[in-house]
């Protein structure tokens, strides 16, 4: 049955929810305090890059199912289901800040009028949903027609709109049977489609979605602290992960070892998850070296950098990405961002490209050098890094990137290159956890 639907906030998640939820038949409104970001959006403008999603919107804003507003009083006020993606930043601590999500929640409070669930779709600490229940009782008294659930989002950037369309699994998280019948209408579509909807309790929906980000960024530190080991044994951690990955117990993905995890989840969700842990009373060290290792990560290029280029003052370095991963322009805790900013703290002058990603992060490091395309940077480089798996890194011309650098030295920070062809290229070649082709 089709039903109302709020969003509120139009970030990442939040304009994916919109245009999926409306994609399978709800009317939607997605709203947003940024006033700009509404007039963008009415012009058909994308806030970010993200693969289909801008054809998505406009397919269902024309189709008049998504339309967007920056008046979230009248929006709520006929709702069916409320969700809520606004920003959950970090504090300096490392505590996620909720004041959005709970400004949002009490304006719902305050607006809903009718049968209305308030779905929390932020990632957000275990317990935010109880802690929502209180903020909208005192906003409005006893209601048991105003209830919060948690539907933890599992989508990648860069993919998001194939995720939110043919989701492998779908967490909905509640506590009144009617939270749950509602959540059922609102996803028929899907699960009829395929995929798999899994009801629990509202503490543990939040907590599976800590869960599960945690143990993927394990799996990446654990890969880069076998690259480590794999470096000093002379064997390949491109093989090992193989090995590892035909075991269908462990399976082969996010072990690919580089330059570490970015992006708004891993790093502020780890932070978030051991920050809640400690504050439940139990230490959880574990996630403190995930993050350890991911920082070791970056050393580990910075050191191949080094022993490549010896000195790295007035060296010309080419910074091949910017994006935290590719099919991105986000550059939020980009591992290739943190190396630029080292290396250039060493003296090196960094000229960089990416794809997607070059307004982001010169507005982030407005030092950074930026060029017309790959070859460009790589124009009188003498080294050149591999930061950003970008699939058209791995199709550069070795012959014509050779003609152009100023030394033909190539430090791999996502295993992009294949070692045998870099050396018969004739390249000194530094990838992550194999053997290196050392200068001839
Ligand atoms: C991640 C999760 O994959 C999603 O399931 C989740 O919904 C999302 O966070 C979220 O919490 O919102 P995303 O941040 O888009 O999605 O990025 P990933 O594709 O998971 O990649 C994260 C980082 O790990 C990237 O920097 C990538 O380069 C790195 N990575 C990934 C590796 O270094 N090695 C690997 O083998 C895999």
């Amino acid at each position: 049955m089709k039903m109302k639907v709020v969003v509120i906030g139009t970030g990442h998640v939040g304009l994916v929810t919109c245009a999926s939820m409306a994609a399978i038949g709800h009317d939607v409104v997605g709203v947003d305090a940024d006033r700009e970001k509404i007039e963008a959006l009415h012009a058909g403008a994308m806030p970010f890059h993200e693969p289909s999603l801008a054809e998505l919107v406009h397919e269902q804003t024309g189709a008049r199912r998504l339309v967007f507003t920056g008046d979230a009083e009248s929006a709520t006020r006929a709702a069916d289901v409320v969700f809520i993606c606004v920003g959950t930043p970090p504090k300096s601590n490392g505590e996620a800040n909720l004041i959005f999500v709970e400004e949002a929640a009490r304006a719902v409070a305050r607006h809903a009028e009718g049968r209305t669930l308030i779905v929390e779709k932020s990632t957000v600490p275990a317990g935010t949903a109880a802690r929502m229940h209180r903020a909208i009782r005192l906003e409005r008294g006893p209601d048991p027609e105003l209830e919060v659930a948690s539907n933890p989002e599992f989508l990648r950037e860069g993919l998001a709109v194939a995720d939110a369309m043919e989701p492998e699994r779908i967490l909905v998280g509640a506590e009144a049977p009617w939270a749950f019948e509602m959540l059922r209408e609102l996803y028929d579509p899907l699960v009829r489609a395929g995929s798999r909807l899994i009801e629990t309790d509202i503490a543990t929906a939040e907590l599976a979605k800590h869960a599960c980000n945690a143990f993927l960024a394990l799996k990446i530190s654990y890969a880069n602290a076998l690259a480590r080991v794999c470096e000093r044994a002379g064997a390949d951690v491109v093989a090992v992960a193989e090995v590892m990955g035909a075991d269908p117990r462990i399976g082969r993905a996010f072990l690919d070892a580089g330059l570490g995890f970015g992006g708004s989840c891993f790093p502020k969700d780890l932070q978030a998850f051991g920050h809640l842990a400690t504050a439940l009373g139990y230490d959880f060290p574990l996630l403190r070296e995930i993050e350890r290792l991911n920082v070791e990560a970056v050393d580990a290029v910075l050191d191949k950098v080094r022993e490549g280029l010896w000195n790295l003052h007035g060296k010309r370095i080419a910074l091949l990405g910017l994006a935290f991963k590719p099919g991105t322009d986000d550059i939020r805790s980009s591992p290739p961002l943190e190396l630029a900013r080292r290396l250039m703290e060493e003296g090196a002058r960094v000229v960089g490209y990416d794809p997607q990603a070059m307004a982001n992060a010169k507005e982030e490091l407005p030092d950074l050098g930026l060029a017309q395309d790959a070859y460009d940077a790589l124009e009188g480089a003498h080294c050149a890094i591999l930061a950003t798996d970008w699939p058209e890194f791995a199709d550069l011309d070795l012959g014509r990137m050779r003609g152009v650098m100023a030394a033909p030295l190539v430090v791999d920070g996502r295993n992009q290159f294949d070692p045998a062809v870099m050396a018969e290229a004739g390249f000194a070649y530094y990838p992550t956890g194999r053997t290196p082709v050392h200068p001839r």
